[in-house]
């Protein structure tokens, strides 16, 4: 159970006080896969990182299975997150020089997590196998968003925060996540906490909410 309580947060725009999230109250069950529309601009990436404790200038309060973040130092909320949340984040966030099978492994490696995949296995998923010793930054940027999915995917938490995971594939590649996403949901019972412009990756998820006027709506 994800449980968000009063959330709001203080932003600075030419000088003005901006409060954003306005008091969100919002409970997502474990188990639930809930997708994330809305605007350019409109706090989505945003309200992810706060989830995933990257953001902690907010207030009241976030609490993600039963573990509160107001109560923890930085150090505490990172290693919450290395054992809890994988993320595919909307830049990727990919170390550019490392081979593909080094920025897959390097995560496992820190944090002693029960694997989804072999590196070997998740690489051939993501059609890229024959690149796993290339270096990161040779990539496309469709080939970058599939090693930030693979990284995603190939060890075994509790919630999946992704930022428009598939935004820079194609036809095929865009149904090859979506499945493998729905796959794995159904098989680890997993959160997930997906922000999308693509309705038809929406329409996938049991809860469809937009970030409207600061604040998330049911669609
Ligand atoms: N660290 C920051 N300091 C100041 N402003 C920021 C910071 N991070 C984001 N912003 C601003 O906050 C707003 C929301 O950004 P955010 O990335 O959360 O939007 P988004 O809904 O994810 O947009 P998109 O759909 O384009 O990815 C934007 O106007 C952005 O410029
Ligand atoms: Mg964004």
């Amino acid at each position: 159970m994800i449980k968000i309580n009063k959330l709001s947060k203080i932003f600075w725009e030419n000088k003005e006080k901006v409060e954003i999230f306005l008091d969100m109250s919002i409970e997502i069950n474990s188990w639930d896969f809930i997708s994330i529309i809305g605007p350019s601009g409109s706090w989505k990436s945003t309200f992810l990182n706060m989830l995933s404790g990257i953001d902690t200038d907010y207030s009241w309060n976030i609490e993600i299975f039963w573990t509160q973040y107001n109560n923890m130092s930085e150090d505490e909320i990172t290693l919450f997150r290395w054992k809890n949340i994988s993320y595919i984040f909307q830049n990727f966030k990919l170390i550019d020089n490392l081979t593909l099978r080094e920025n897959i492994d390097l995560i496992i490696e820190l944090n002693w997590l029960e694997r989804n995949f072999s590196t070997d296995e998740i690489l051939e998923i993501v059609w890229l196998k024959n690149k796993s010793e290339n270096y990161v930054f040779n990539l496309s940027g469709g080939e970058r968003q599939r090693v930030a999915i693979a990284r995603a995917f190939v060890w075994k938490t509790k919630l999946l925060l992704a930022d428009e995971p598939t935004g820079s594939l194609d036809q095929r590649n865009k149904k090859i996540i979506i499945d493998l996403i729905e796959k794995l949901h159904n098989k680890t019972k997993n959160t997930i906490i997906l922000i999308t412009h693509d309705t038809e990756v929406a329409n996938k998820s049991d809860t469809v909410y937009e970030m409207k006027d600061y604040n998330l709506v049911t669609k």
